[in-house]
């Protein structure tokens, strides 16, 4: 084991860089699995001393079983939801529909709270802390405040984690318990393959079976053909393989322009220092005041609020008001293959998303509700005390009775130009 993982941290000698740090990447992984595992390396079949084609081999299996069990029915409590049923590969692994939330659950009539997020290009997410010093910026004292971790709140770190809640939670793959989910698991047509892999004697202990099962959706979504193959239009145009049109050439300095769109504060779309393609996020947590989403079921009831950062769903910052409303910045790329924005899913079209951006602060009276006395509530899904948290810089920089940041024309080159960054794109020659 310990050869395993010193290979695994080392640069990798193989061909192509790139290729070879995503490698390393799926075997790092598989290594903090290991080290966190029993110890007993044998019976999880890494045996000390594994050549690197061996390595790669058991990243290969494992990966594969990943891929199986994500698309298998039959490890949820209703047999009918895996988990494309959510994050659908036909749509860059976001919500196969317009749902705001999802239904699922042993019934599949139970709904959750949130809008499903897209599983792509989340490979260099770093671990949630509350003070982060980014490192590719000239000044590097900038406190940007709380960042990082997955789902919408960065309430966990790594895959395995997150993976443990879909299949638990009641309104989701619903399994009873951890022993109820390796049960099924035990069935499925590649349960020999499982054991071949983790151990004959996996099954017997539930418990380290679960651990080993999280671990394969994990090395899955480390696939970087599947989940970062930076091959959009964008991407090629960066790599000088492609040309944008005027249009969206246009639509990206819009973007970028601090005057204008300002979008690239927050979804940054310049190559990284060391030529990592963009990510289009900072991962920051941050307020932007989007609208009550009167769709989701659990907004039937008047109190109750996502507060984002500080609960409910996460609780370790229930008292840290500062945080209320802050949400996760994802990355844009393959945003115009979704069909719901942002956290509650209150936009279905990504014009919209837009004209948000910019006419939030000068056209309130267009997105939020009014109370009684015909007064327009802005920041509906905020209570007030938290309004301070909502940010105020530029797009947002504006009053009602300015002009918005970007004209309706503006507006459509913009998303021109977030139509370049979904994946798959081909060349016409
Ligand atoms: C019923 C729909 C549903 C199913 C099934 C489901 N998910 Fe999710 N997934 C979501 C939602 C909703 C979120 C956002 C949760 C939040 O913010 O609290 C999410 C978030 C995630 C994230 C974090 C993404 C990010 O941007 O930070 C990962 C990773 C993930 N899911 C993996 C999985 C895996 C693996 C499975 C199967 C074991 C699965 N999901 C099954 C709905 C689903
Ligand atoms: C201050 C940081 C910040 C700036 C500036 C910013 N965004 Fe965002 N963006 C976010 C955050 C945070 C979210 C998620 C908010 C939520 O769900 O509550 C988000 C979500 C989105 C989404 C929804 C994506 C999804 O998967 O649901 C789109 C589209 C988007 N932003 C586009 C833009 C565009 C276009 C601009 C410029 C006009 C822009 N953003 C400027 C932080 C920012």
């Amino acid at each position: 084991m310990f050869r395993f993982c010193d290979i695994a941290g080392r640069r990798w000698p193989g061909p192509g860089a790139r290729f070879a740090s995503l490698l390393r990447q799926a075997v790092l992984v598989l290594c903090g699995f290991l080290a966190v595992g029993t110890g007993n390396t044998e019976e999880r079949g890494a045996p000390a001393g594994m050549s690197r084609a061996q390595i790669y081999r058991r990243v290969e299996t494992v990966m594969a079983l990943g891929r199986r069990m994500f698309v298998d029915p039959s490890l949820s409590a209703s047999g009918k939801m895996s988990c494309a049923s959510c994050h659908s590969p036909l749509y860059a692994f976001g919500p196969p529909n317009a749902l705001p939330v999802q239904p699922g659950g042993k019934d599949m009539r139970q709904t959750g709270v949130r809008a499903v997020p897209s599983l792509k290009y989340l490979q260099a997410v770093p671990q949630f802390t509350e003070h982060f010093f980014a490192s590719d910026v000239l000044d590097d004292s900038v406190d940007n405040s709380p960042t990082g971790g997955l789902t919408w709140d960065g309430r966990v770190d790594r895959g395995h984690e997150q993976a443990r809640i879909p299949l638990l939670s009641p309104s989701e793959m619903a399994n009873g318990s951890p022993a109820q989910f390796v049960a099924s698991l035990r069935q499925a047509p590649y349960a020999d393959d499982f054991r071949h892999v983790f151990g004959e004697a996996i099954f017997s202990d539930p418990e380290k079976a679960f651990a080993a099962a999280l671990e394969a959706f994990e090395v899955y979504q480390q696939s970087y053909a599947e989940f970062y193959p930076y091959n959009s239009k964008y991407d090629a145009f960066l790599a000088g393989r492609g040309e944008l049109t005027t249009r969206e050439q246009r639509g990206r300095s819009l973007f970028e322009d601090p005057a204008k769109g300002n979008c690239a504060r927050c979804h940054i779309s310049e190559p990284a220092a060391d030529g990592t393609p963009p990510q289009f996020t900072d991962y920051a947590l941050v307020a932007l005041g989007v609208p009550r989403n009167k769709a989701i079921p659990a907004n039937r009831n008047p109190s109750y609020f996502d507060l984002g950062l500080c609960g409910p769903l996460r609780s370790d910052l229930r008292d840290r008001s500062e945080y209320c409303g802050r949400f996760m910045t994802p990355s844009l790329r393959n945003v115009a293959t979704r069909r719901v924005f942002f956290h509650n899913g209150v936009f279905n079209m990504l014009r919209r998303v837009v004209e948000f951006y910019v006419q939030r602060d000068t056209n309130p009276e267009k997105w939020y509700t009014r109370d009684a006395d015909g007064r327009v509530r802005k920041y509906d899904d905020l209570p007030e005390q938290y309004h301070g948290t909502v940010d105020a810089e530029a797009p947002f920089d504006r009053r009602p009775g300015d002009a918005p940041a970007l004209s309706d024309d503006e507006i459509d080159d913009l998303v021109a130009f977030l139509r370049t960054l979904t994946d798959g794109f081909r060349s016409a020659k």
